[in-house]
């Protein structure tokens, strides 16, 4: 499956994009989603490396962005300025006066002195400003909880307290034009029950304001992918997916359903491949020691997530148990506790798959080592 005499001749660590199954995975989601006319804007902050970026736009999404940075990222990648949205709590001034000139889709804003700020920046530019407000459905994704961000007072969103009055003084203003209402309740969700109980929010909120026009409904990202087991998920189940949308979600007449997937879009095409600099033995233990750690990959750190590990080019009938761990001055740089691999010795490749999504893009150059590079299936 991976191109290893290829692999041999690269610097370790990089990320191991396979295009072949991205392609594949834009396909369903585009086939899953358009017969219900459902936009979906890939959440740019999963993956910007531009490779993946202009196959994503080429396919015809939208972009999900949170900085200036991300904005620019996507349309040097070819998302048109109109399908790309802006989220997030902090934006700066600088960065709502940017993105009103680009001309971007919607902003969704997430407190009131956001929406102050959109408003002065539109009249100076004497431009409307598109605003979605984000709203806090108080729902709980069951997801790790750094990654958890509907629930009621967090620093996301917009409480459901707050929703009249905020609406109104989006109506009241000539400066901002109100798109909709934006939720997000979380990350790497597998069970998807708590869409479901998502929907049914909306469906409430959009009885109890009946009056207000809502164009569009933005549900967020979330969409959980298999770490344990890539190779029977590669592609996650966007059937199931949509589905409950389309069977939960009272849109009204013409109004647009938007999604913001970025984990579901990129996890599995990627790999982090890393070379076992040492194989050292510990009193009860071995540890296999890489040259890439926290610092190119940090979920396991952070989040104590596991990435599945796999020693591509062993040889060895017999099995081991390893601990996986980086070079990084820290004892969270792990990958993984325990692990049984082939026999492994110095100089071996290691994989550590579904690193597509928050992986490249969250690398940093942390023991000053250098960012990691990339390698693309052709
Ligand atoms: N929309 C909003 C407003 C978001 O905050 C996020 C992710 C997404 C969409 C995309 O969510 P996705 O479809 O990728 O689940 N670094 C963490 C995940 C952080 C997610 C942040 N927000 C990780 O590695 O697990």
């Amino acid at each position: 499956m991976f191109p290893i005499d290829h692999f041999k001749q690269e610097p370790t660590p990089f990320y191991y994009y396979d295009i072949h199954l991205l392609d594949e995975t834009l396909r369903e989601m585009s086939e899953y989603s358009s017969p219900y006319g459902f936009h979906v804007h890939y959440a740019v902050k999963a993956n910007a490396n531009p490779e993946l970026l202009k196959r994503i736009a080429a396919a015809g999404f939208g972009a999900d962005t949170v900085s200036i940075g991300e904005i620019n990222a996507a349309i040097s990648a070819g998302f048109p300025a109109a399908k790309i949205v802006f989220a997030g709590v902090g934006k700066t001034d600088y960065e709502i006066s940017e993105a009103l000139k680009l001309g971007i889709g919607c902003f969704n804003a997430e407190s009131e002195p956001e929406i102050e700020r959109l408003e002065e920046n539109a009249r100076q530019q004497g431009k409307i400003a598109p605003v979605a407000l984000r709203v806090n459905p108080e729902i709980d994704a069951h997801t790790h909880h750094y990654i958890t961000t509907g629930l009621a007072e967090n620093k996301f969103g917009i409480a459901m307290e707050m929703l009249d009055h905020l609406i109104s003084k989006c109506m009241e203003s000539e400066w901002i034009n109100l798109r909709g209402l934006h939720f997000h309740i979380g990350s790497q969700i597998t069970d998807l029950e708590p869409f479901k109980i998502l929907c049914q929010r909306i469906n409430t909120l959009q009885e109890k304001y009946a009056d207000v026009a809502f164009p569009t409904i933005n549900v967020g990202g979330g969409l959980g992918i298999d770490y344990e087991n890539p190779d029977a998920h590669p592609v996650p189940d966007f059937k199931s997916y949509f589905d409950i949308f389309h069977n939960n979600l009272k849109l009204r007449p013409q109004q647009q359903l938007h999604f913001e997937l970025g984990r579901a879009v990129v996890a599995q095409c990627g790999s982090l491949v890393c070379r076992v600099v040492y194989v050292k033995e510990g009193v009860g233990k071995k540890f296999a020691i890489l040259d890439g750690g926290m610092s190119v990959l940090i979920r396991p750190a952070l989040y104590q997530a596991h990435h599945k590990i796999e020693n591509i080019t062993s040889k060895s009938e017999m099995t081991e148990t390893y601990d996986v761990v980086g070079p990084i001055c820290e004892s969270s740089d792990t990958f993984g506790t325990e692990e049984t691999l082939p026999k492994t010795s110095r100089g071996d490749l290691i994989v550590l798959r579904s690193a597509g999504a928050y992986g490249e893009t969250m690398a940093c150059g942390y023991n000053c080592r250098p960012l990691p590079s990339s390698v693309y299936s052709r």
